[in-house]
């Protein structure tokens, strides 16, 4: 499904250049459910970022389904993103001034659907935040809101789940529970890749792939 090859990426500050990416290569087949660890700094959100199409390298080329995606411009990689990719952020990202519902009916919105009270009832059923649909998020547990973040994300139908750190801010009991409906996503068929300093995060997962210095180590 994916396919890394010798991707660059350098961030230009104006005090000095920071290589994030150096030359990184790594293919993940479609179903796998994907641990990336390493120290801060050494990446991984960069690499998240350009897996999502929300950056692009510097060089190197990304394949995804052999469709060279590096090679995009802005409307077919906005287009790609909008088609296969769902994005679970450290810090949830939820819109504070809508509810949980509405936060869950913008991606569905993007994409002109309509009749979706039942699929966004469904989901916050299964995530087991369907009695909090109408309360904004700043109301919620952090889990709560995580399960609201991840909600958000399968409402895409995205065949790649990229994850950021999305126990960063959990407990270790919430951290089960998160991680829990996120394997059930991957029994279901979901590619998932997940960025994490948390060891148990990790062994849930199908893979691990350790970073150092924008590389890959294993
Ligand atoms: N927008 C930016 N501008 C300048 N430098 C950046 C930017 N984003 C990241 N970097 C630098 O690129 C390197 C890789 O950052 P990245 O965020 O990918 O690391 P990380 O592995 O996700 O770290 P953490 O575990 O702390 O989240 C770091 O040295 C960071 O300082
Ligand atoms: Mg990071």
């Amino acid at each position: 499904m994916i396919k890394l090859e010798n991707i660059t990426k350098k961030y230009m500050d104006d005090s000095k250049d920071t290589i994030a990416l150096d030359g990184l290569s790594l293919e993940i087949a479609e179903g796998e459910m994907v641990a990336v660890l390493g120290t801060s700094g050494c990446g991984k959100s960069t690499l998240l970022n350009i897996l999502g199409g929300m950056d692009r390298p510097d060089s190197g080329k990304y394949f995804f389904d052999n469709e060279e995606v590096s090679s995009y411009r802005a409307i077919r990689l906005h287009n790609f993103r909008k088609k296969n990719i769902g994005f679970v952020y450290q810090n949830f990202s939820l819109l504070n001034r809508y509810t949980v519902y509405e936060n869950m009916a913008i991606p569905l919105l993007a994409r002109n659907q309509k009749n979706y009270r039942k699929k966004i009832m469904d989901c916050l059923e299964q995530l087991g935040i369907a009695e909090y649909a109408n309360k904004f998020p700043q109301k919620l547990s952090g889990g709560q809101q995580q399960r609201c973040a991840i909600g958000r994300a399968l409402m895409t139908d995205c065949r790649l789940m990229l994850c950021d750190e999305p126990t960063g801010a959990l407990d270790s009991k919430t951290t089960i529970e998160i991680m829990g409906i996120l394997c059930e996503e991957n029994k279901h068929g979901k590619t998932i890749v997940i960025a994490t300093h948390d060891s148990d995060v990790a062994s849930n997962c199908t893979r691990l792939v350790k970073m150092s210095d924008g590389r890959i180590l294993i």
